[in-house]
């Protein structure tokens, strides 16, 4: 089988079928998820949080993110249909475009099929001469949990209706800028469907309810290895006395159907 691609999801989208993201730091990990039909890996810097200890994804650094992106691959390349691998540009490596281009190069040179940057309409520069340079961008919009402190704590995002409107425009600014996909995190429910149905690409969700074309979650919160406060977007599938494989395949399974997120997932406007 052919591995999944950009053009894999982008027809997804066009014939309104959801697909599956799961974030993945490792290559055992990978290969299980990719194996279970998760059609997209998120090498994303909650390894930070989750695998490193750390209170923010601030602290992570780029040499962190190769690493991780190139076990990611390994794995993910012994997969019987290996998923695309984004992974997430590290805070405060892509604030101007020669940064942003050498970070980019770093990950994709190490295994990523496509970046994720988290910002709005600032990153349009940025988005337009990666593309240029034939690498996919994700666009991470509403909670930017590199932007913590900005917000001052970790927040649902766009509940006003002036933030709602902006939201909608930096999504369309970005796509037209050349961003492949969207990723929206902690935003209203209503929202996030305004913002799927006005973009022509793949809007992935977490925390932002049912209507977007995929939905992401960290590994080990849909895993049940959650110590601290358990979002409310948070689906536990290791339950009635399944293996890691089943659940996995659950999750897949439950994106694709629509049967989760269910709106107690979700935040109203
Ligand atoms: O780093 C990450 O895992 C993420 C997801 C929470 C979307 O960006």
């Amino acid at each position: 089988m052919n591995p999944i691609s950009i053009r894999t999801l982008q027809s997804l989208k066009d014939k309104q079928q959801r697909f599956s993201v799961l974030t993945a730091y490792d290559a055992t990990f990978a290969q299980l998820a990719a194996d279970a039909g998760i059609e997209t890996l998120l090498v994303g810097d909650s390894l930070g949080m989750v695998l490193q200890g750390r209170d923010s994804t601030l602290p992570v650094t780029l040499e962190d993110m190769v690493y991780h992106t190139a076990a990611v691959a390994r794995g993910n390349a012994k997969a019987k249909r290996p998923a695309l691998i984004m992974t997430d540009l590290p805070f405060m490596t892509y604030g101007d475009i020669e940064t942003g281009i050498t970070s980019a190069r770093a990950v994709m040179q190490a295994g990523a099929h496509m970046v994720k940057v988290e910002g709005d309409d600032w990153l349009v520069p940025l988005v337009e001469n990666l593309s240029r340079q034939g690498v996919p961008v994700c666009a991470h919009l509403g909670l930017t949990p590199q932007s913590v402190n900005k917000f001052g704590g970790y927040r649902v995002q766009g509940r006003d209706d002036d933030k709602a409107d902006a939201m909608v425009n930096h999504a369309k600014a970005l796509v037209d800028a050349g961003a492949d996909m969207i990723l929206l995190e902690c935003v209203p429910s209503p929202l996030a469907k305004r913002i799927t149905d006005a973009v022509s690409v793949p809007v992935i969700g977490i925390g932002a309810g049912s209507d977007t074309d995929a939905q992401v979650l960290v590994c080990y919160d849909m895993l049940g290895l959650n110590t601290g406060h358990t979002p409310k977007f948070v689906k536990n599938y290791m339950t009635d006395g399944r293996t890691v494989p089943d659940a996995l395949k659950a999750y897949g399974d439950e994106v694709r159907s629509g049967a989760f997120p269910a709106a107690e997932h979700g935040f109203d406007a």
